[in-house]
């Protein structure tokens, strides 16, 4: 503002001498549209005009952002564009499809793509020899975050259901409702990253079987939205409660449905979770638990009987190491972080279209030790694109587990919403198994001979094992391949150990 007196007074001084006696700003009237919103990486226009309509082309126009009247985003004057540091990003914009431009006045300002530094209040500033006009844009830049990620942590028949989202800005309002009403949260908190992006957590506890909904949004039209229904075990579990706290045991949970952002997909998924205790004996508790239209997962030593040896599909891939059924990243040069994408993601043959079928994956080595950051599971796309904007979810056609190096003591599930599972430590070797007609997807804990989570889907078409060793984790994933002799002897132990 005191830029703005400042320069009021130098007008003022300047016309008092030319003009003598005309007053400023007499003729020149700016008017603005106050506030506008943009997504980010898109383009914008700041609308601004002159009314009475006149034509700006003789005029100074110029566009700063705060009180950076001398450091202009954009200035036209003299007939010309001046070199500012936003040259490229910036031009004259029309305030709506019938606007003339500049002959008529119309002074708007068009952002080409928008970062979320680009927000704040844009002045308008229209100057001629008689005087100057000025107004004010508020620019608000939106980033959509990612769809909210449940988790539930059980104690006593009491879920205590987490919801996650990052990824927002400005800062996203998360709301929890059952299907009449909105809850309230028993903890909710917001959180900054270092590049401006907003991240929501909240819990809250459901004593009783009932849908809870979590949506977050910037407002409600755009909010993504997961529901689940947290089903408690059956039977109390011994002990759990003298250990005091919340015990990680046993997750069970219905995923009834997701829906999308913007509304255009609903989701109607069921699956069934099942977590594992690091306490003994919750297991045969965890098994009883059926819901009528669930698929109860197979016994480990049934899904051994089915075992077949999968190979990966040989896809010259430049920046996979394939060697004798070992695969790893080869390290280094990747743009995007640590994030793991489908460039490492590799498809493994036979496909299936019926019958079941088991497989192993060792994700351990004795020099390297044990494999953080890998995906394993199922796929039914045709080729794996490896730079594809398709999200790998349940339905686009993966179902898959995954590890990432920065998330200790949980897994992951590709179903909407993804649904994180405790487990006491990552598992040395991953069992998967697929019961194509029906629908059965279980992953094991081999070497605990524990169910660390069973999902249903219906399954189409030609379903392939699927793969992913992540990037930058020096161990390598091995498709472990059993003679009939191996397999004879695995069946002798787990039927020795029940
Ligand atoms: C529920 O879980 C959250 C972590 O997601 C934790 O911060 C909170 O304290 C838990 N609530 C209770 C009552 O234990």
């Amino acid at each position: 503002m005191g830029l703005q007196q400042t320069h009021r007074g130098f007008v003022v001084a300047l016309c008092a001498f030319l003009y003598s006696s005309l007053p400023v700003s007499s003729n020149l009237v700016v008017l603005v549209k106050n506030a506008v919103s943009v997504d980010s990486d898109h383009a914008i226009t700041l609308p601004c005009w002159l009314n009475p309509s006149q034509s700006a082309e003789n005029l100074e126009v110029r566009w700063y952002l705060g009180k950076n009247f001398d450091d202009p985003i954009m200035l036209y004057r003299a007939k010309k564009m001046e070199v500012t540091p936003y040259q490229g990003r910036v031009e004259f914009g029309l305030k709506d499809a019938t606007s003339g431009g500049l002959k008529t006045g119309d002074v708007s300002l068009k952002l080409l793509s928008a970062t979320l530094k680009d927000e704040g209040d844009y002045t308008c500033y229209v100057s001629s020899d008689q005087g100057y006009d000025t107004g004010i844009v508020k620019l608000t830049v939106t980033k959509m975050g990612a769809p909210p990620i449940l988790s539930v942590v059980w104690k006593d028949n009491v879920a205590n259901v987490s919801c996650a989202s990052e990824g927002w800005h400005p800062e996203p309002r998360l709301r929890w409702s059952d299907q009449k009403k909105d809850l309230t949260p028993g903890g909710l908190q917001h959180s900054v990253d270092s590049s401006g992006l907003q991240s929501v957590h909240s819990w809250i506890l459901v004593s009783d079987s009932s849908e809870v909904s979590c949506s977050v949004g910037l407002s409600d039209e755009g909010a993504k939205e997961a529901r689940l229904l947290p089903v408690p075990p059956q039977k109390k579990e011994p002990g759990s409660s003298a250990g005091g706290g919340w015990v990680a045991f046993g997750i069970l949970i219905l995923l009834i449905a997701v829906l999308a952002s913007l509304g255009l997909l609903y989701f109607r998924k069921r699956a069934l979770f099942l977590g594992k205790t690091d306490k003994p004996g919750s297991d045969e508790e965890n098994q009883k638990l059926l819901l009528k239209d669930v698929v109860q997962p197979t016994d480990l030593s049934t899904c051994i009987t089915h075992y077949v040896n999968v190979t990966l599909e040989e896809t010259g891939s430049p920046h996979l190491i394939i060697k004798d059924g070992k695969l790893r990243d080869k390290g280094g040069q990747y743009t995007e972080g640590q994030k793991v994408t489908c460039l490492t993601a590799i498809k493994g043959t036979p496909g299936f279209s019926s019958g079941q079928h088991y497989w192993e994956v060792s994700l351990e080595n004795p020099s390297v030790g044990l494999k953080k950051s890998w995906w394993v599971g199922v796929t039914s796309a045709a080729i794996i694109l490896p730079e594809s904007d398709i999200p790998l979810t349940a339905s686009n056609g993966f179902w898959f587990l995954s590890s990432s190096p920065d998330k200790e003591g949980s897994l992951q599930i590709s179903t909407e919403p993804n649904v994180s599972l405790h487990v006491s430590s990552r598992p040395q070797i991953v069992g998967v198994f697929l019961n194509y007609d029906s629908g059965e997807l279980s992953f094991y804990n081999v070497k605990d001979k524990r169910l660390i989570a069973s999902v249903t889907a219906s399954f189409r078409g030609e379903v392939f094992p699927f793969f992913n060793p992540g990037i930058g984790d020096k161990a390598p994933m091995e498709i472990l391949q059993k003679s009939v002799l191996d397999l004879s002897s695995d069946m002798t132990n787990s039927v020795d150990e029940t």
